[in-house]
């Protein structure tokens, strides 16, 4: 084993909300309907988070639950970083409500905004942390309450997002499994196909742009399709051959759940067959920062000691980037 410390994620916990929104709910609020949401998207439901909660109350969830499953006490936990576009306000951080609902007393905290890509730029930022040999436990975060931006008469936005997310504990490794490579880009192209309007610095909240609806997401879906579907794959390919690997090496691939086609071209121009391919798109639907971590939770029982994942994400910005881990501690 090399001397290099690795950065293990050593547990990781979930959390979506109850409630579930069925493409038949939202074909009464907007012209749509289940064939053409399924066909084109892959997904059947998402969770709505209800009542008076942010996306701290979401992260909060989940950081408890890993905490609890892994052992670990609120004090010793060095940092937390939260992957989200949707905190509770602009400031304080979500990273920082989160710290004070649980009792982080010796973290400091911030939060990463990435859009899609989220959780992957906050577990490489956080993976630095350990890897240094500065830190003993990192909190990564990726979450969004995407109904809160939203539009409910769009029907080429509201039909794919979702609310919900994950954490993941990060340690050094014990072993030579953990994270080992990665490669993450952004490119300003993107703010034209993908953005919100309103609600910043730029354009701050009016009376006149709400009702212009400019505080919701756009989204040119299909410009963002082309630029996704091979940006995604050949990032992660990247990744896998200056690794030396091929399709039959991988186990896992763990792709941000945008479009059930995006993944499938993904995980077909890695040489990856379904069955080594994460998928939970059908019941999410797109939760931003959220998919990733749901996904290592959801398959959670089904990864193995030493497993070859690839983790990948492509969203806003555009942001975009490949992991290679051995999972395991
Ligand atoms: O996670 C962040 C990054 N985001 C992504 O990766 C999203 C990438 N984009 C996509 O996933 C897809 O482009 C969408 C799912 C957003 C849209 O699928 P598409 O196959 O690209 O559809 P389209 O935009 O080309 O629209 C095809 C047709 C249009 O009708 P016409 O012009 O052909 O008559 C749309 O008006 O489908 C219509 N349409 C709908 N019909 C029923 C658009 N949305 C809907 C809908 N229900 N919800």
């Amino acid at each position: 084993m090399s001397n290099k410390i690795r950065a293990a994620v050593t547990g990781v916990h979930g959390y979506v909300p109850s409630y579930v929104v069925t493409n038949e709910e939202l074909s009464h609020m907007v012209d749509t309907n289940d064939e053409w949401i399924t066909s084109r998207t892959g997904i059947k439901e998402r969770r709505y988070l209800k009542g008076h909660k942010g996306a701290s109350y979401m992260a909060a969830e989940a950081v408890k639950g890993l905490l609890e499953k892994t052992g670990t006490a609120p004090e010793d936990v060095d940092l937390l970083i939260v992957g989200t576009i949707t905190p509770d306000n602009t400031f304080p951080s979500s990273a920082n409500i989160v710290s004070d609902m649980l009792g982080l007393k010796n973290a400091w905290s911030y939060d990463l905004n990435a859009a899609c890509s989220g959780f992957i730029y906050a577990l490489v930022t956080g993976s630095q942390f350990i890897e240094t040999g500065r830190y003993k436990k990192v909190v990564v975060v990726g979450v969004d309450k995407m109904s809160s931006i939203i539009n409910y008469a769009d029907r080429t936005t509201c039909v794919i997002f979702g609310d919900g997310g994950g954490a993941v504990l990060l340690e050094p490794s014990t072993s030579e499994n953990g994270i080992i490579d990665f490669e993450l880009k952004s490119d300003g192209i993107g703010c034209k196909y993908l953005h919100k309007v309103a609600g910043g610095s730029l354009n701050p909240s009016t009376i006149r742009n709400i009702y212009g609806q400019d505080h919701y997401v756009y989204q040119e879906g299909q410009a963002v399709f082309k630029f996704a579907v091979v940006n995604m794959a050949e990032i992660s390919y990247e990744v896998m051959t200056r690794n030396g690997l091929s399709g039959d090496d991988i186990q896992w691939l763990a792709a941000h759940q945008a479009n059930k086609r995006i993944i499938d071209a993904t995980a077909n121009r890695l040489g990856l067959p379904p069955e080594k391919v994460m998928m939970n798109i059908e019941k999410y639907g797109n939760t931003t920062a959220g998919t990733i971590p749901l996904l290592l939770w959801d398959y959670e029982n089904e990864l193995k000691d030493g497993d070859n994942v690839i983790i990948s994400a492509f969203g806003g910005g555009f942001t975009w980037g490949s992991i290679y881990m051995k999972w395991g501690k």
